[in-house]
């Protein structure tokens, strides 16, 4: 079947958009980008995609600035040239704040999950000699897991992001906004949901005896060191981190890593040496001289699995989710606009024309094609405005927000009316 033609006319205008972007700040010849395993490696659009439990921030006005930075999470355009051409993202690694267990970037990473942050590829000035293969941590609680950094160098996440911008990925220094969207977005990322454990981090009445019997393993003093345990690092009332660096012989001194939803970030330690739980239950016996029994490691094990357990690491893709997703990053826009922060402005509009392009990918049949032409309608609006933006010319900028939140509010009604065969997940 021939495609249509707006979708050529689509990918023409997006192709205009993103080497519009990029081409001001680059010079004579632009580093080549690199490639990278995204999350999902097939053509066709995700069904359902990680997850983890979001908590809305304490005050209900940092609401939209939370929405700003959910949406600069996704944006490429923060970063330095190479990961800009390159299509990297926070979002490319910390895939909605989980890991990305598929990322691999030949040279740079020793094992799938990670890569060498510290190189000449992204920012000359942050290589420091030697391959360092870092695993991407999950970003879960991470509100309540500082110091950051798998060194643990960093003390707030104001921290860390910055370095992350600037230092790793040689981006441009952000905003006060830019930056503070950011963190109030990756507050949000809650521990998953673990029905096995209390309020306290005490084993529930729904674990096993197995899990039961390895708590008592996870508490018991070391032979011969009275004040070391497992617990003493991993406290289970303080989301299992006593938020400090130690060596515990992985190769140097590293942040003590929270066990909570653990089971599903493998593989294991900072440089992800440890390819399973019972790999990590292996060093640690091994360093300490533990001498644990067969079965007090089976047990042990039990008890990191039912820790780590996650109920809900995946969520369907609806088109209700990815509607409220559009309106959340137009509110973030919204706050971009008044705060008359054009390179956030610029950013986020890239952010929501790739995103009207992805909802476009789910709307392929022929009896879609008044909801193309309506994506196609929203994403002309969006680069009226971001030409808006580039150059600082507010009162039009206004004027089209304005056009496009009207457009974008008839958006849901119309696409909902052409569902038939669209690619989303059917829950029921
Ligand atoms: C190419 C993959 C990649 C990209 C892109 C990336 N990160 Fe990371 N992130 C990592 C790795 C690897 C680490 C561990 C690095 C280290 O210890 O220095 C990390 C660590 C972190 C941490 C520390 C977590 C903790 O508990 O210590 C935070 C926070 C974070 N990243 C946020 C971000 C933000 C925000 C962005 C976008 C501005 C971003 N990352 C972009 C791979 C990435
Ligand atoms: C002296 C403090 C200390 C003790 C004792 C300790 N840990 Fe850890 N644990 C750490 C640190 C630090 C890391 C991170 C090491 C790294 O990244 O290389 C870690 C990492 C881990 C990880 C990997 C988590 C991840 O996501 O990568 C697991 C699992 C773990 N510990 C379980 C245990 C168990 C089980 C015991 C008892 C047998 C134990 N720990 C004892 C400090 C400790």
């Amino acid at each position: 079947m021939p495609r249509p033609v707006p979708r050529a006319i689509f990918a023409a205008v997006m192709a205009l958009a993103v080497g519009g972007a990029a081409a001001a700040s680059e010079i004579v010849s632009p580093p080549p980008p690199v490639v990278w395993q995204r999350e999902s490696a097939t053509a066709a659009p995700a069904l359902t995609r990680p997850t983890l439990p979001r908590r809305p921030p304490a005050d209900p006005d940092d609401a939209a600035h939370a929405a700003l930075g959910e949406a600069l999470f996704r944006a490429p355009e923060l970063l330095g040239t190479v990961a800009r051409r390159s299509g990297l993202s926070c979002q490319a690694c910390h895939v909605e704040g989980t890991t990305n267990p598929q990322f691999f970037i030949r040279g740079l990473s020793a094992r799938p999950g990670g890569l060498d942050v510290t190189t000449r590829l992204f920012n000359r000035r942050a290589d420091d000699g030697i391959a360092n293969h870092r695993d991407i941590p999950s970003l879960a609680g991470v509100a309540a897991t500082a110091p950051y950094g798998r060194a643990g160098k960093f003390p707030t996440l104001a921290d860390f992001t910055r370095h992350a911008i600037v230092d790793e990925f040689d981006g441009e220094e952000p905003s006060p906004l830019a930056l503070e969207a950011l963190v109030l977005f990756q507050r949000q990322f809650d521990f998953p949901a673990n029905a096995n454990l209390d309020g306290a981090g005490r084993l529930s009445a729904r674990a096993s005896a197995a899990a039961r019997r390895g708590e008592a393993v996870f508490a018991r003093p070391f032979p011969g060191r009275p004040q070391l345990s497992c617990a003493a690092c991993h406290p289970p009332a303080q989301a299992f981190t006593d938020r400090r660096r130690h060596d515990v012989g992985t190769g140097g001194v590293f942040d003590t890593a929270s066990l909570l939803g653990a089971a599903a970030t493998a593989p294991y330690f900072h440089d992800g040496r440890a390819a399973t739980l019972a790999a990590t239950v292996a060093h640690f016996d091994r360093h300490y001289g533990l001498g644990l029994a067969e079965a007090e490691r089976a047990d042990l094990l039990a008890y990191l699995a039912a820790v780590g357990s996650a109920s809900a690491r995946t969520e369907p893709v609806s088109l209700a989710g990815e509607l409220a997703r559009l309106d959340r990053f137009k509110e973030g826009l919204e706050v971009a606009f008044v705060a008359r922060d054009g390179v956030v402005a610029v950013a986020v509009v890239a952010v929501l024309r790739r995103e009207l392009g992805a909802l476009y990918e789910r709307f392929p049949e022929p009896a879609h094609e008044p909801a193309r032409a309506r994506l196609i309608t929203l994403s002309r609006l969006l680069q009226e405005l971001a030409t808006a933006f580039e150059t600082e010319a507010w009162d039009p900028a206004a004027e089209r927000l304005a056009a496009y939140g009207a457009e974008a509010a008839a958006l849901g009604p119309a696409l909902d009316h052409d569902r038939s065969a669209a690619r989303f997940a059917r829950p029921d």
